[in-house]
């Protein structure tokens, strides 16, 4: 049986050189990381999950149990994407070492290739200390989930001058202290640009435009599985909330007039 090469760090940062568009994608389980692994270049485990798995209202309730376990349900599914963890809320803010405690115990558990941090400038000591104990790190920056609360809401970044000043500062930052990476999240178009061309690493942009070196989607918001609200920078690539119920409708009825199971279902004696 021949192996799957894994897509690795060095392909992750050859892309900025080379150009060709980091297609990511998130997943929490073994069998949508089998269907979508051969289409993407980086799956993220996202603490989006709290949200989208466990219906949370926002992403602060995630525990690093949640993220181990949905992390080990990826990495069993063998993919050859590059595997990025979310370090959940209040697992690596307080100080360097309370992050790679943390950091550690993630990639450990589940055998991942990275994990993600929320914050340029203000990580920077602990960005620096995870990649210099080998952890390698892609940073968040630009809208920052973990931040509704103290920031009243989701709101979108690079609106002003100093937004546009920090968003570079976090940039620089980020890259100077060793990320390998960095997400842009909810950007303007021409701050996202500048950041992308301001780093030698590549940015992978959600809300952020196309002009990031890469882009990123939440699956399930991708796919229309989400039935609450859609975000602007969403492009839903299928239905499947309606898929699902068409045929959970159709089960339904022939449970119903006893069409179902049929002799195709059923198993006979000898
Ligand atoms: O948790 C997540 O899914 C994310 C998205 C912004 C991709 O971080």
């Amino acid at each position: 049986m021949t192996e799957i090469k894994r897509f690795t760090i060095d392909d992750v940062k050859n892309c900025k050189k080379s150009g060709a568009p980091l297609v990511c994608l998130t997943s929490y389980t073994t069998p949508i990381t089998k269907i979508i692994d051969k289409h993407c270049d980086i799956i993220l485990v996202g603490d989006s999950l709290g949200m989208v798995i466990y219906g949370m209202e926002n992403t602060l309730g995630v525990t690093l149990d949640m993220m181990i376990n949905h992390g080990k349900a990826v990495i069993r599914a063998k993919p050859s994407s590059f595997v990025i963890i979310d370090m959940p809320y209040g697992t690596y803010e307080d100080n360097p070492d309370q992050a790679y405690k943390a950091a550690r115990l993630l990639i450990d558990e589940t055998s991942c290739d990275a994990v993600k941090i929320e914050g340029g400038a203000d990580m920077e000591e602990t960005i620096n200390h995870l990649s210099n104990n080998n952890i390698p790190v892609m940073a968040h920056i630009g809208l920052k989930p973990q931040s509704v609360v103290k920031e009243s809401g989701y709101k979108v970044k690079g609106k002003t001058n100093q937004e546009v000043h920090d968003l570079l500062e976090d940039a620089k930052a980020a890259e100077n202290s060793g990320a390998f990476a960095i997400l842009i999240e909810g950007t303007i178009e021409h701050v996202s640009r500048e950041i992308t061309n301001s780093v030698n690493i590549p940015t992978v942009g959600i809300g952020a435009s196309s002009a990031c070196d890469g882009q990123i989607l939440v699956i399930d918001d991708m796919l229309g599985l989400n039935t609450d609200h859609t975000a602007k920078f969403v492009k839903q690539y299928a239905n499947m909330a309606d898929e699902i119920d068409k045929a959970v409708a159709n089960y339904s009825t022939e449970v119903r007039n006893r069409t179902f199971p049929s002799e195709n279902h059923v198993y006979k004696g000898k």
